[in-house]
């Protein structure tokens, strides 16, 4: 039987507790997940795309056997296809996600119709999360445990203190 890639796109800038269940609950039901960080080319990310991608690969660290991280510019779809993916997963929180990823998988569907977009649901525990959130309370000193793997809370820290 043919095997089912999924890429699970986005900034991950960082990578939050609703990621990793997108990607746990992706991990269950592809043969393979491709983690694929974008290259933000026009936005100014907290972390650079090289600290995404250890983190993400740390905090994954083997624990899916059929998850990789990779990162991407350009076209998702174009990427996809490079990476002979039939999936692309995309995480939804609340009704007010839809539009906007309504928009995109339509989009991505005409540029590329081999190309599949499956919104999945994180536990409801994190609906309300997200990275820019997350930025933004860690930077205005509020706490981010338990919304953030352990080592994502580290490397916040670090980068504050840096600055
Ligand atoms: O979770 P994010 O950060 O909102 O992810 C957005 C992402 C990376 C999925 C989207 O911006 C994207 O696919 N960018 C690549 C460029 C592209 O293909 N644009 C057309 C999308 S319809």
């Amino acid at each position: 039987m043919r095997k089912t890639t999924a890429i699970y796109p986005g900034s991950f800038d960082p990578l939050t507790n609703g990621h990793l269940d997108i990607i746990e609950r992706s991990a269950k039901l592809f043969d393979e997940v491709i983690v694929a960080i974008l290259v933000n080319l026009d936005k100014e990310p907290l972390f650079t795309v090289e600290e995404r991608v250890s983190m993400t690969r740390a905090i994954l660290n083997h624990r899916f056997p059929n998850v990789r991280v990779d990162i991407f510019d350009g076209l998702l779809v174009e990427y996809a296809i490079k990476q002979q993916a039939q999936v692309i997963v995309r995480g939804i929180r609340a009704v007010s996600d839809y539009e906007y990823e309504l928009q995109m998988a339509l989009m991505n569907r005409r540029l590329e119709s081999r190309l599949e977009t499956v919104f999945m649901m994180a536990a409801e525990a994190y609906s309300y999360l997200s990275s820019r959130l997350v930025r933004e309370v860690f930077k205005l000193g509020g706490s981010v445990d338990g919304l953030v793997p352990a080592l994502v809370e580290e490397k916040l820290k670090e980068k504050i203190q840096k600055k």
